[in-house]
């Protein structure tokens, strides 16, 4: 694998003009980051050797490099669910990728189901910590250390000078956030009314399909992350009304113009 995130992030190096400091994976519907980066370039995702490719609707399957507020930025624009049927590995590639590259830091963003009743469709949530209820992870296997540990620290999967940063911004430009654990879910279901009473009783805020495999490798290779969640419904049993990805995506949409504000501002800060 160590030799094909290499011969990735060299293709990747020799198209692009700038030196990425930040990476950015954009949820469902949360596109609208693109249209703040200046001097845009673009990769498709299906050019880069080695690379997955994405299949998800609402993901356009590329890398977006530039500048954000003088920032060099690399954003993926579609990421890897592994309930699409990839590997843990594929998954997680373009993030082994971004650290090749000389990416420190790294936002995550994903659209999520609100468990914590303090929470609506909209709210956007700072990610302060993850539980993986994926049934793997991306680590299982062999180990190369010239990535990482065999038994990385995770007590800080996102970075408290990152929430502390994020807090900051939102406050100096009005957006109002809350902040929480995030379950991540296998999918591709919703999840069920009791698997969600059994993840509240047990801390989470909020459920997804995604985030936790990227946040789990970031951290082996040692970045620093910042995690954003943006509500898109209340999860199963907590709303009345069945799930659809389409509203979903409607609303991530919707909540998508304050998330770029903030992370715009954020990566300015950074
Ligand atoms: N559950 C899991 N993933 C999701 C949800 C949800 O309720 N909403 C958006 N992504």
């Amino acid at each position: 694998m160590y030799d094909k995130v290499i011969a990735s992030k060299e293709y990747i190096e020799n198209i692009l003009n700038i030196k990425p400091r930040v990476g950015i994976i954009l949820g469902s519907g949360l596109g609208d980051l693109v249209h703040v980066i200046e001097d845009k370039q673009y990769i498709n995702y299906s050019e880069i050797p080695h690379f997955p490719q994405s299949t998800v609707k609402g993901h356009a399957g590329r890398l977006v490099a530039g500048r954000i507020k003088g920032v060099d930025v690399l954003c993926m624009e579609g990421r890897f669910h592994f309930y699409e049927g990839y590997t843990m590995k594929e998954v997680t590639y373009p993030v082994y990728v971004f650290k090749m590259l000389g990416i420190k830091n790294i936002i995550v963003t994903n659209a999520c189901g609100g468990i914590n009743t303090d929470f609506e469709p909209g709210t956007l949530m700072i990610i302060k910590d993850f539980i993986n209820l994926m049934g793997t992870n991306p680590l299982v296997g062999p180990n190369d250390e010239r990535f990482g540990p065999r038994f990385p620290d995770m007590s800080e999967p996102y970075n408290l000078k990152f929430i502390q940063l994020a807090k900051e911004v939102a406050d100096a430009h009005h957006i109002a956030y809350k902040e929480g654990v995030y379950a991540g879910f296998m999918g591709p279901y919703y999840e069920t009314a009791a698997e969600i009473v059994m993840i509240k009783r047990h801390g989470a805020d909020a459920v997804g399909m995604s985030t936790v495999p990227e946040t789990i490798v970031a951290n082996y290779l040692g970045m620093e992350v910042l995690g954003i969640s943006c509500i898109t419904n209340m999860a199963t049993g907590i709303q009345e009304m069945k799930h659809s990805h389409e509203r979903v995506v409607e609303m991530a949409k919707k909540a998508s113009v304050n998330l770029c504000t903030w992370v715009e501002n954020l990566i300015g800060a950074m």
